[in-house]
This record gives structure tokens, sequence and C-alpha cells, in this order.
């Protein structure tokens, strides 16, 4: 097991890498009353080792990341008198983090809270960092909270539950971390490949730690997102256009979002044609797409929508070879010349 601090204004994070989630008592405040959160699937796994716990359970998919839920969760809470000494701990994967962390940051003005993080997404990006929020009328995460949960549980054995496409999420989080800070894990990956797809304990559990330190080094310097945490964002400013326009799984769309980055970087000279290639063929092994086939003039017209816009250019990351990115402006019009 190897252990990571992060230094939150609110508070401090202990991450917890390649602990048996089975441990979970050692980390639970004294004398609380504990709450556990989780959804169906997972309760329907795992919910025999929180016996005993007030527990209450959410549906899955986007769909339930919303202010209606956490209504609802809160009403539970009322029922189990759960008060400003209470605990909520968060079983699942990243739509459970998020929602526990934003309801727990908003009920009676905070409670403490900690997560079991059971997908690979969320072990290596959404329960890392300290941003938890929900959906508003199909917008995602508009409302929500910086806050840090006392600890973050990442048990390699409980993602061998997981369907290939939730996998194939997380390893495309895990890719875009090697090429934002660490070439000699990109390199590693390349080699390891089939050990990382097969779930080998150690295998998942180094790339696990890996990712989990680069993000939280990045977050340490930035929590609030004001510089080096816009970092993270590289291959999502085109991943959520595709997302949306092609209605694609996040992880899908950000593996497409880090071809075109990669695309773009070469274009600029940033990027050279071997590296180009090696990134798209690790894609490839982990089973992600690298070839966009909707329409992408939509696609183009939902980039021009993003958040990130300033004037006619969009600020996008683009890649300094594998290990480093620069944040560049690029201009509506370069965009819509360079075929993606
Ligand atoms: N807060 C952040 O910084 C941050 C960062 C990245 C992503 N996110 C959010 O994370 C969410 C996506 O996370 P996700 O991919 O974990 O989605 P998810 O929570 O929906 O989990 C995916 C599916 O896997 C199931 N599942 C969970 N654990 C399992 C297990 N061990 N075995 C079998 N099935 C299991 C779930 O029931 C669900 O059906 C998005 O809402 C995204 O916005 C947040
Ligand atoms: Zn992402």
């Amino acid at each position: 097991m190897q252990k990571l601090i992060i230094h939150g204004s609110s508070s401090d994070s202990q991450l917890l890498v390649g602990e048996n989630f089975e441990n979970f008592r050692n980390y639970l405040p004294a004398h609380k009353q504990i709450i556990v959160l989780t959804d169906d699937k997972v309760n329907s796994i795992y919910g025999g080792s929180f016996i005993g716990f007030p527990t209450v359970v959410i549906g899955q998919s986007e769909k339930v990341k919303t202010l209606e839920t956490i209504d609802a969760i809160i009403e539970q809470l009322i029922t189990f008198k759960a008060g400003r000494g209470s605990f909520l701990l968060a079983v699942g994967g990243g739509i459970v983090c998020d929602v526990g962390g934003f309801v727990a940051s908003i009920y009676q003005r905070g409670i403490r809270f900690g997560f079991i993080s059971t997908t690979l997404l969320s072990q290596v990006d959404a329960s890392v960092g300290g941003k938890n929020g929900v959906n508003h009328r199909g917008f995602k995460n508009m409302i929500g909270v910086f806050n840090q949960p006392d600890f973050v549980i990442c048990d390699p054995n409980m993602l061998k539950t997981l369907s290939q496409d939730d996998l194939s999420c997380g390893f495309a989080e895990i890719v875009k971390h090697t090429l934002i800070a660490d070439a000699n894990m990109f390199n590693w990956l390349e080699q390891n490949v089939n050990k990382a797809i097969s779930l080998e304990p150690e295998a998942i559990e180094k790339l696990v730690f890996n990712s989990v330190a680069i993000k939280a080094a990045i977050v340490n310097k930035d929590e609030k997102e004001q510089g080096e945490r816009r970092k993270l964002n590289l291959g999502h400013t085109y991943g959520h256009a595709v997302e949306k326009v092609m209605h694609l799984s996040h992880g899908k769309a950000v593996s497409l979002g880090l071809v075109v980055a990669a695309k773009l970087s070469m274009k600029r000279g940033l990027l050279d044609k071997p590296s180009y290639d090696r990134i798209v063929n690790l894609l490839q092994k982990l089973n992600l797409p690298v070839e966009i086939m909707g329409n992408k003039q939509e696609i183009l017209e939902a980039l021009t929508m993003d958040k990130k816009r300033e004037g006619n250019s969009i600020h996008f990351i683009l890649m300094k070879g594998i290990g480093a990115v620069a944040i560049e402006s690029i201009g509506i019009d370069e965009l819509k010349q360079i075929s993606l």
C-alpha cells in the first residue's frame, strides 16, 4: 500500500493506493455515526461488506447526478438522524463520489466524508482532487464545491468486476496523466500494456499510484484551477465536444481528444511523428478509439461553444513531446482548416 497526501484549503486528504477496502474501518473517525452512500450496482457486489451501517443507495448513470438526487439523499440523512458529527462514506465510481462529496459538503453546512473508489476512472481521476458536484439541466458539473475527502481508498482488486468499457475510460485518463508529466511511465505502460489490461494487481497499483501522484502534485500547486490545474484538461477540450455530439463515454471521448491534441501539437512542431504514432498505438492497444466517426462539423460547432473560448480562439493543452504540456491559444479559423 502506498500513501499520498493532498493539502487542500479545507483539509488534508489521504490517498491510500493498494489498500484492501475491507480495512476501511481503520480510517473511519471514532465515535461518529457512519452513513454509507453507494449505487445499486456497487451495492449488489460489495454491499455485504457494509452491513450494519445505515446506507443510502442511488441509481446509476449521469442522469442521477442531479440536485433531485441530492434532495432525496438529504431526506434519508434526516431519517437516519444524521447530525454535524456524522460521517459519510461514499463507495462507488465517479458519480457516487461526486454526489457524495457534494451532499456531505452542504448537509448541515458540511459533514466530513471519505471515499472507497471503485472504478479505475474514479481511482485515477474523479475521487482525487476535491472537486465535487452535480449536473444541471443536462450541463455537466454546473453546481459544486471544492472540498477534500478525509481519505480515498483505491483497491485494485475491486476493479475486476468492471466492464471493459469502464476500464477503458480509466486507461484514457492514465494515458493523459503520463502525457502531461511522466514519459517514463508512458514507456512502462507501452511495455506492460497486457499486464495493465489483464488487471495484474501490481501493474494496476503502479499505474494508479503514478496517476494519483501526478494529479495530487498538480492539485497541491493549484487546488482551485487558477493555472497549473488546467493542464489536466489535456484531451478534454475536444473530448467534451465529442462526448456531447457523439454520445460517447467520457473515456472514449478523451481518447479522441488526446489524438486531436497530439495532431495539433504535431502541426505546431511541438510533437514529432514517431511520438504521435506511439500515442495512437498505445490508445488502440488499450481498446480506445482513435478515429472520429461522427459529424466533424457538428463537433467543431460544439467546440466553439466551449467555455474555454476567448474571442476567436480556444485555449488548448498541447503536448511538448511525451511527458510535458503547454497551454496554447488556437484560432477557431486554424481549427477549421486542419483535418481533425
Ligand atoms: N470530480 C472530479 O474531479 C471528476 C473527474 C473526472 C470525472 N468525474 C466524474 O466521474 C463520473 C464518471 O465516473 P465513473 O466512470 O467512475 O462512473 P460511474 O460512477 O457511473 O461508474 C461507472 C459504472 O460502473 C459501475 N461500477 C462502479 N464500481 C464498480 C465495480 N467495482 N465493479 C463493477 N461495476 C462498478 C457503476 O455502477 C456504473 O454503472 C462522471 O460523472 C464525471 O463527471 C469527476
Ligand atoms: Zn476526464
